[in-house]
């Protein structure tokens, strides 16, 4: 996160201390709003038995100092071995790169209608037509089910809130790039009436019914940014690793459309997964296919673990008050904590919901498998990952 100063770098502003004890005892404040499903119920015994610590690489690095404060510690718990409806923006005035940025002609609109809608079928699953393979993930409703059950993942990490920049309570203007299900959008509008929130995305799977101070566009984050020339209060943008390319060129553009003050946050995850026992060997089939996903990204030109440079793009690019923290989100529900053990089951049941949707497009395309290859590999890749012995978990 950081914050866009009148482009003049300045001080931190006060600091709070991490306070992993705090964390963990306090009890967790979301009562998630959506059902989440299939979640074994030995899973969901949040047992805080004894184990041994999983020190947290705390890396000199982003967000916030509210963030800051949900920084911590995985010990392990020895205990525990929509409807689709197509936005267009109104009165964009450029004819830019943007996916909708003639300003004149039906026709042109009407063709882009088609071109985003006109999705791609493959191994059972939907994608988008629409800058076909610049993302390999599917956009059909079990991909959106999955994005609102990791969106829910965000919350608990942030103690039920949506963002961790010091933002001020009447914001105005707020872009959230590569909105996905649009849920963080939609939330982020019914808490804040004085918004108004434009989420955009490569695919228009978001709802019909949304707020009245919420919109969705199609629109394509690495081409030029077209949004009528008021800039933003707050730029959000979270989980797009796998659709990035050029992150250089969106903090530039991010930089770009942020009024003096206003704020961009980022939340990331890096591939390959970690672990920091023995639990884990390399050739696990869980630790070989997060290295397949990222020689796969490669190959298009994506690197997984870009949220390690963030950092330094945001200091490069001239944001002032730049925070980073490294957070870890365990796969099951070994670690010690309530907090911990509750991401940790979500987690697991994010990638397991996940895990086909990951890979076939990118092993197949990229990789060059074929669609039997992938299923057989993730026949192994499950085992593991419910493996309740191995102390897996993502770097965000
Ligand atoms: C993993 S989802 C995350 C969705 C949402 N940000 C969230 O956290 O719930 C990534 C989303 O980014 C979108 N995306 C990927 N590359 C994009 C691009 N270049 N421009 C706009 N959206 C993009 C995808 O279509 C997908 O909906």
């Amino acid at each position: 996160m950081a914050d866009c100063e009148d482009h003049d770098p300045h001080a931190l502003g006060a600091s709070h201390q991490d306070d992993a004890a705090a964390v963990a005892s306090e009890p967790l404040p979301l009562p998630l709003p959506l059902p989440l499903p299939r979640t074994p119920a030995s899973d969901l015994a949040l047992d805080p038995g004894p184990g041994h610590d999983l020190n947290s690489t705390h890396h000199d690095y982003i967000l916030s100092h509210l963030l800051a404060s949900h920084a911590y510690d995985l010990e392990v718990d020895s205990s525990s071995d929509r409807s689709q409806i197509l936005r267009e923006p109104p009165d964009r005035s450029s004819d830019a790169d943007s996916a909708f940025g003639s300003s004149d002609a039906n026709s042109v609109t009407t063709s882009l209608n088609s071109q985003v809608q006109n999705y791609r079928f493959e191994f059972g699953r939907r994608y988008h037509a629409f800058r076909e393979d610049q993302y390999w993930l599917p956009n059909d409703e079990d991909e959106a089910d999955r994005l609102d059950l990791q969106h829910h993942v965000w919350r608990m990490t942030l103690d039920g809130k949506l963002f961790a920049a010091p933002l001020a309570p009447d914001i105005h203007r707020v872009l959230d790039i590569g909105t996905g299900s649009g849920i963080w959008a939609i939330e982020f509008a019914e808490e804040h009436p004085s918004a108004h929130v434009i989420g955009t995305d490569l695919s228009p799977i978001q709802p019909e019914w949304t707020p009245p101070n919420c919109e969705f566009w199609v629109d394509d984050a690495e081409k030029d940014w077209d949004f009528g020339g008021t800039p933003f209060d707050f730029i959000h943008a979270r989980m797009l690793i796998l659709g990035m390319h050029n992150w250089k060129r969106f903090f530039e553009q991010a930089w770009q459309h942020l009024k003096p003050g206003g704020w961009v946050e980022v939340q990331d995850v890096c591939l390959p997964v970690q672990c920091d026992d023995d639990s884990v060997a390399p050739d696990d089939a869980l630790c070989k296919w997060s290295h397949l996903v990222h020689e796969a990204a490669a190959k298009g030109g994506i690197d997984t673990e870009a949220a390690t440079k963030f950092d330094k793009l945001l200091l490069q690019q001239g944001f002032a008050n730049v925070k980073e923290e490294c957070i870890k989100w365990a796969i099951g529900s070994w670690p010690k904590g309530r907090k911990q053990k509750q991401i940790g089951v979500w987690t697991h049941e994010n990638l397991s919901q996940g895990l086909q949707g990951i890979s076939l497009a990118l092993f197949t395309r990229q990789l060059g498998w074929s669609r039997e290859e992938v299923e057989v590999f993730l026949v192994d890749v499950r085992k593991d990952i419910n493996d309740r012995s191995k102390h897996y978990y993502w770097v965000m």
